[in-house]
């Protein structure tokens, strides 16, 4: 990323890496590293996929991909791979005022894996952007990958790109 664009990326998400509720996503694990790390480069990705395609909301896209995975692991149950959107959203919404676009961006996220479809252009980016990212995250950081939800994974991607 330019130092422009990583100026711009520090300015829309600046108060929200100042919430005391979201830096302890720090010490959550998720895919090898920290949850904080791991929502951070969601964030990055879809910045730059935003301005790549010319997104004229890219601001309000990249803070809610960047409050996509707002939940600690002792909130959710043992099926959080499915409830954790919905404790995200409500994370999301108790600490910052959220658009109904973004609702739906954290809602969506786990596309095609929960009910709630993606309903507008920075879902369907930051649910893609989530699983390029998730996928590079365990490969590199040796997280174990079922191979089922790998497959999903592609399924997912190629769906979405179509
Ligand atoms: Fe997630
Ligand atoms: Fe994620």
């Amino acid at each position: 990323m330019t130092l422009k664009k990583e100026i711009e990326f520090n300015n829309i998400v600046n108060d929200i890496l100042k919430n005391k509720e979201f830096i302890a996503l720090k010490y959550e694990i998720h895919h090898g590293i920290s949850r904080l790390d791991h929502s951070l480069n969601v964030a990055k990705v879809t910045y730059q996929t935003c301005k790549k395609l010319k997104v004229k909301n890219y601001e309000e896209i990249t803070r809610a991909a960047l409050l996509h995975d707002f939940f600690k692991n002792d909130e959710v149950t043992n099926k959080a791979f499915l409830n954790h959107p919905a404790i995200s959203l409500k994370n999301a919404q108790d600490n910052f005022n959220l658009t109904k676009k973004q609702a739906n961006i954290i809602e969506s996220h786990m596309f095609p894996f929960t009910s709630v479809m993606p309903n507008n252009v920075g879902s369907f980016i930051v649910t893609s952007a989530d699983k390029f990212v998730a996928l590079y995250e365990c490969v590199k950081f040796k997280a174990p990958i079922k191979v089922g939800a790998s497959f999903l994974f592609i399924l997912n991607l190629c769906f979405i790109q179509r």
